[in-house]
This record gives structure tokens, sequence and C-alpha cells, in this order.
């Protein structure tokens, strides 16, 4: 019997063209002798379709078409199946669904809501769970979590848009204690949005202004020189851990922008009309596949790498992007991305793992996880409150309970 695998992806968040493109190719790959595929497209504004179609790149050209043909509907849990049920009357079962298979990046998804989400509901569900996807989001958060391991990473400072309109000197005092260049980036937005490298201290406020946009709580941190950009994915949960081949990113800019990742032709033809999201996503960035890396550093990726995933407890497939300062020979550590762009399928064919084979290694790995979950107690059958009375509280475990 196969396995009904539904794929959500979409979303509210400025990535959402991306996980489009991501789930279409994935969805695309899925072996069908093993699997039923349940696409589940989230619009912008959160309203989740299912339906056939939703399979092909080109229905999304027209989203009244989704919204005409689709089927709206809510995840639900009934009669002990997961369900995707039409939202609005006549109230039926549109299909089961036995896993969550997400393809979304950024907010309200890659961030541990749409993990929450599904954990609520209890099905299982395929990636990092809620707390490494919500620390994978957060540069500040996972910053901190890497220092404590004792990870190399820039150095860096971070603080609250409130903190900064109350007192921006102070600010600027405390960002005058790392060295020139820094770069300015919102904690949590992804896609390069909002972030600024800043060549001297009058242009810092500059930066700033333009991140609290996008973000309360905004990180600088000391540019890496000599930049040379790496990136490896890791596949695995919290017990078992394998890497990727390295990919070398090659930017057109001084960092690497929203349109360098997605877009044809670079910044200049961001405004044109014509904007075209490239369509393989990350998949067709500037790379050099292997990466040109000496043995020494390419080690010292890998295990930084499988560190930087087992402390955040993350699972399924992530990729892990690192700066290195190619004078010095000196690597950093920059952010993980819990869902990858294209799920960095490039990375592991280069490792003879097909794109097919990850997407069910990928599941197999989730199955694992919510076994995992299932083996832990999470609550008592025994209800502590039977003997409670409102007046005397607990007869008998009084005392007992501080
Ligand atoms: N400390 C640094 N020194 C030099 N360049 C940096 C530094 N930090 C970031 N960059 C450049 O800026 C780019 C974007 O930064 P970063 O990867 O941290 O954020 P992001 O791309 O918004 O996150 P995401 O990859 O989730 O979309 C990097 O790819 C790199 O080119
Ligand atoms: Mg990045």
């Amino acid at each position: 019997m196969s396995i009904k695998v539904g794929v959500v992806f979409g979303g509210e968040t400025v990535e959402h063209e991306v996980s489009i493109i991501s789930a279409v190719q994935a969805m695309n790959k899925l072996n069908l002798e093993k699997y039923d595929i349940i696409p589940i497209y989230i619009t912008k504004d959160r309203e989740w379709y299912t339906g056939d179609m939703l399979k092909d790149i080109e229905i999304y050209k027209d989203m009244s078409l989704i919204k005409k043909y689709g089927k709206n509907v809510v995840l639900y849990y009934k009669d002990g199946n997961y369900v995707l049920q039409n939202k609005n009357f006549p109230k039926t079962v549109v299909s089961d669904v036995d896993i969550i298979f997400p393809i979304v990046h950024g907010t309200n998804g890659e961030d541990g809501t749409l993990q929450g989400y599904l954990q609520m509901i209890g099905i299982p569900y395929v990636g990092s769970n809620v707390y490494s996807s919500v620390v994978g989001q957060d540069k500040v958060y996972m910053k901190d979590i890497w220092a404590e391991a004792g990870l190399s990473m820039t150095k860096y400072v971070w603080f609250y848009d409130v903190d900064y309109k109350k007192d921006s000197d102070k600010i600027v005092k405390d960002v005058s204690k790392l060295k020139y260049p820094v770069i300015v980036k919102p904690a949590t937005t992804g896609s390069s949005v909002g972030i600024s490298v800043v060549e001297k201290e009058e242009k810092l406020i500059e930066a700033i202004d333009d991140a609290i946009q996008y973000d309360r709580k905004i990180l600088v941190e000391e540019v890496v020189e000599n930049l040379q950009e790496v990136n490896i994915a890791v596949m695995g949960n919290y017990e078992h851990q394998k890497v990727s081949e390295i990919e070398e990113v090659i930017s057109t800019n001084k960092f690497l922008t929203y349109a360098d990742k997605y877009i044809s032709g670079g910044k200049g033809k961001l405004k044109g009309k014509q904007q075209r999201i490239n369509s393989k996503g990350m998949a067709s960035a500037n790379r050099k596949l292997p990466a040109d890396l000496p043995e020494k550093l390419h080690k010292e990726v890998e295990e930084m790498a499988i560190k930087a995933f087992k402390v955040l407890g993350s699972s399924g497939n992530s990729r892990i992007d690192f700066l290195i300062d190619s004078k010095k020979n000196k690597v950093y550590i920059n952010e993980i991305n819990s869902i990858p762009g294209s799920l960095a399928f490039y990375l592991w064919e280069e490792k003879g793992i097909n794109y097919t084979s990850l997407l069910e290694d990928m599941i197999n790995i989730g199955i694992k996880d919510y076994k995992k979950r299932l083996s832990k107690t999470s609550s008592f059958e025994s209800n502590i409150l039977k003997n409670f009375t409102a007046n005397g509280g607990l007869k008998g475990a009084k005392g007992k309970l501080r």
C-alpha cells in the first residue's frame, strides 16, 4: 500500500515562490510506486488548497485557477485518520494523509510554526521538529547555541528595535566593539532581505533603519574578508548524520542577494516587469561543485556541519552555509537552512544519491522521528485533578505537590 505524502508548500513568506519551485520539483521526483502525492498549497493569505493540478508549475501563473479548481481544505484528525477536509460546507473528507512533507522556506513554515501546528494535530512529518526549526530560523539563537558548542563564527552583537529606538548611541557604541566593515541582518528573515554591509560607523544607522523594517531583532557581525562561500548538506537526525558534497557559491555582488539566488540576470533586472523566477531555484545559482577547497578545510567543514546539525537537534536534510577567509584559511559557520531551496538535491547527487532516493530517505527519517516521539512519555494516564475540590485543593495530596 502506498504511503500518502502530503507535500505542504507556499505560505506567507518572502520565499513563497521559491517554495513552489522546490515543492513542484520534489513532487515530480517522488517514487510513485511507493507514495501517493497529495499537494497541499498554502496561499499568501494562509488558505490551504489541494488538487492534482497543483503538481504543475503552470497553474501558479494564475491564482484564480487554483481558487476555482482547487479544493480549499483544512488538515484534521478524524475517526483515527489524518484527513484533508473541505473547509466550507459540505465538510467532506477530500483525502487521507499519512505523513506531511513540509517544503516551505522562511517565516511561517520553515521556522517552527508549521511544525508546531502539525505536532498539535499529531501527524507524522518530515524534517526538523519545532525546537530545531525555531532555532534554525533565528540567526541569533543559532549563533548563541553554536558559540556555546565551540563552533567558529564571526564576532557579533544583537539588539531589539525598541532598544535601538530608545538609545541608538548605545547600540552604535556596542557595535564599535566589532571591527568594521560589519554586516547588518534582520535576525529571522531569509533570502538576504534587509541585509547590508557597512564600511564605516557613519553608515551604520542607515543600515539598521533598513533592517528594522523587517524584524524586531537585529544582528550585526564582522565581515569575513577574502570571502569564499561554501555550503554542505547534512542528512539524518540526532542519532545519525551524513554529509553531502560541498559546493562553492559564486556571487556577482558583494554578497548573495535575493536576485542572485532566485531571479535570472541578477540585481539589475529585479525591478522589471518580466522578472522571472529561475525555474531551478537555488539549484542553479553560480556554483562550483565540488568546491575548490584544500583537503584540511574540506574536512573541517564536514565536521563542523555535523556538529552544528546535531547540537540544534535538526532532522531531515539541512543545508549549512560557511564563510571562509581564503587567505587565512579560516572557516566560519554562517547559518543553517532547515529546508533548503531545492532540498539541496544537487549536493547529494554528487555523492551518488539521486533526488528520488533522497526524498525517500527523508521520509524514512520522518517516520523514525515520529516513532521515537511516540516512544517517549509525554502524558500520564492518571488524572490528578479527579480528587480536586474547589475549596480544599487536592485531598490527601497537600504538600506533595509543592
Ligand atoms: N559575516 C559575513 N561576512 C561576509 N559576507 C557575509 C557575512 N554574512 C553574510 N554574508 C553574505 O551575505 C549573504 C546573506 O547572508 P545570510 O546567509 O546570513 O542571510 P540570508 O541569505 O538572508 O539567509 P538565508 O540563506 O536563510 O536566505 C551570504 O550569503 C554572504 O554572501
Ligand atoms: Mg544565506
